[in-house]
């Protein structure tokens, strides 16, 4: 099967695009978006899409921006690569589509992450993804006094090497890391 591999910004989506991405979430929250609030709320991630000939989505996955990891006081940025899935499953589209991110990211040398929980390790295994497993739970996102634990298990390196690959191998429970998404 001939497919095409296209990135679009949010604004760019086409509205049955933008219905099909929320229904395949599946974040109750975020379903009843209408199309002008989903683009607004990600206005800065690039949508990476798998379609078929006939402009089908069969793969999807959304690359955020807006994400850095603080170790030690120092601010690291990352591309984040989620909300990864597939449409069509057990076809090999999500395989092809990470392969496109990994050329993408890495020719435009941009350090990019994913998260992922235990249960999905060896597809990403399978699949090629370099994954420091266990190390997610070595970062915390801030709740106003809080620190919440990361709901995932695995760091997947989709794109990731010198001195970035260096600062994510630091992280441990007596160095724990910090997400910002601001
Ligand atoms: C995970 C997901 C993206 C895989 O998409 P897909 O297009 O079906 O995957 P592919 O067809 O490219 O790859 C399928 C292969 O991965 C394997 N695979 C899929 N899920 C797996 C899992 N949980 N554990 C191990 N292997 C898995 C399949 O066995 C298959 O291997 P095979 O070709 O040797 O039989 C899809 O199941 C999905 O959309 N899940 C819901 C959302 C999700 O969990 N996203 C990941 C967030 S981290």
């Amino acid at each position: 099967m001939n497919y095409q591999y296209l990135i679009k910004a949010a604004k760019e989506l086409r509205d049955p695009e933008i219905s099909t991405i929320l229904n395949y979430w599946g974040i109750e929250e975020w379903k009843h978006f209408d199309p002008g609030t989903f683009k607004e709320k990600f206005k800065e991630s690039e949508f990476h899409l798998l379609c078929s000939d006939h402009s089908d989505l069969l793969s999807v996955g959304r690359i955020n921006f807006k994400f850095s990891i603080n170790l030690d006081g120092e601010s690291w940025p990352f591309a984040e690569l989620v909300g990864l899935v597939s449409i069509v499953k057990q076809k090999g589209f999500a395989r092809k589509l990470l392969k496109e991110i990994q050329g993408n990211l890495h020719s435009r040398q941009i350090q990019s992450i994913g998260f992922s929980a235990t249960d999905l390790r060896e597809f990403y295994r399978k699949w090629g993804i370099g994954i420091l497993p266990g190390k997610a739970k070595d970062l915390f996102e801030k709740s106003g006094d809080n620190l919440i634990e990361s709901e995932d298990d695995d760091i997947l390196l989709i794109n990731v090497n010198g001195n970035h690959l260096a600062a994510l191998n630091m992280l441990s429970p007596e160095a724990p890391g910090l997400l910002d998404f601001s």
